[in-house]
């Protein structure tokens, strides 16, 4: 098998795996305060602490989450809760952001919010001053991806961090597909809201966290008992926790070393795969995600791509996996300017650390084989 879908997860790293195996025995309630307790909220605090190492905060500045749709929701909800009360209601975002982000956008707006979504080109990036001209004297919040998780362009944010710390905006980030797989400091890049996502680097499913810097107060999406300094409520994942800042800190360990092999996997294929007539690469070719593969290809069906590239043991995906299943062309390559024709005819490849240059090679042959056989029979 050979898998190149490290988009829609990764495998747990075993070092993060080993250290959630300790979690199952020393079960305490973090809020108790007998010694069991004690020893959890211990291991949750040196989780903190490595998270906030790793990103370049404090401790007090990540409240951990289940993973980035709640981080998303949570960020939006209550910076644009923020807004409001200082009679601002005006968002900017981009049309390219995940579902987790439009669909809370498109939520806010039900509740009388005015969300402006600007548009990313053909290579799928925004720009500062895109950003500064859309700006209004009622912007409370921006809200723009650190990189695209279907085609893999890396936005300039620490450029619009900048800029909405001069106009005195609150700036949100979803990193959820950059965090582990770039170099991220949240104070060079003044960022105020970063959401991240355990599963995307080698940490387990249904944990996340959110980078809240300190002096913004966000109001609490589940308030609960108080936990995470009354920012979020509900009984800490311990373990989940625990896995998501040990794979993080192993992915930021290898970081340098990871990137320039799995880029080298990455150019290779994007070049073999661009000798296959009428192959679009799509996003940015430089400002690229390490991992990401992504090509259309011209009168050929992606699902029966797809199928016939797991029947030869390689998983890949389309669109996102988020919206595997979904009749509609991908909203991300329609807002890079592709055809529904052409957007049907994707494959994300996303490779990571485990893949090796044969894998790549594999890949390549069975990928162009089977453009090749596809369009023979006309699928
Ligand atoms: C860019 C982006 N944001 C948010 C999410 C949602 O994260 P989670 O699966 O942890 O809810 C994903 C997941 O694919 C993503 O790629």
């Amino acid at each position: 098998m050979i898998y190149a879908d490290n988009g829609a997860t990764t495998r747990l790293n075993p070092a993060a795996a080993q250290a959630m195996l300790a979690c199952w025995e020393e079960y305490g309630n973090p809020s108790s305060l007998h010694e069991m307790g004690r020893r959890a909220a211990q291991k949750l605090w040196q989780a903190r602490e490595t998270m906030a190492g790793c990103l370049g905060c404090q401790p007090n500045e990540i409240v951990f989450t289940s993973g980035g749709t709640e981080g998303d929701t949570w960020a939006l909800r209550a910076g644009a809760a923020l807004g409001k009360a200082q009679g601002k209601t005006h968002i900017l975002s981009t049309v390219f952001e995940h579902p987790a982000v439009l669909n809370a956008l498109k939520q806010l707006e039900g509740e009388g919010f005015t969300v402006e979504l600007l548009p990313v080109g053909s290579l799928g990036t925004v720009t500062a001053a895109q950003v500064e001209e859309a700006l209004r004297p009622d912007t409370c919040l921006v809200s723009i991806m650190y990189a695209n998780n279907e085609i893999g362009s890396i936005l300039p944010i620490g450029e619009i961090g900048t800029l909405c710390r001069t106009h005195g905006v609150l700036f949100h980030s979803d990193g959820v597909q950059a965090v582990g797989q770039l170099p991220i400091s949240v104070k060079d890049e003044n960022l105020d809201l970063l959401t991240l996502s355990a599963h995307k680097f080698g940490g387990p499913k249904g944990v996340g966290a959110v980078y809240v810097r300190e002096g913004v107060s966000l109001p609490p999406l589940l308030p609960g008992g108080g936990q995470e300094q009354g920012r979020r409520g509900g009984t800490e994942n311990v373990p989940g926790v625990v896995g998501m800042a040990v794979a993080l800190e192993e992915s930021v360990k290898n970081l340098e070393e990871r990137t320039r092999r799995v880029t080298a996997l990455r150019d290779g294929l994007i070049s073999g795969l661009s000798q296959i007539p009428d192959s679009v690469l799509n996003g940015d070719p430089i400002h690229r995600l390490p991992g990401n593969v992504n090509f259309s290809f011209a009168g050929v069906e992606g699902e029966s791509l797809l199928a016939l590239l797991d029947g030869e043991g390689i998983c890949a995906s389309g669109g996102s996996a988020c919206s595997a299943g979904s009749i509609h062309p991908s909203h991300v390559l329609t807002a890079i300017g592709r055809s529904p024709e052409l957007a049907r005819g994707t494959l994300r490849l996303t490779l990571g650390g485990d893949n090796t240059p044969e894998e790549g090679e594999e890949i390549l042959r069975a990928v162009t084989e089977t453009v090749e056989l596809l369009r023979r029979m006309g699928k």
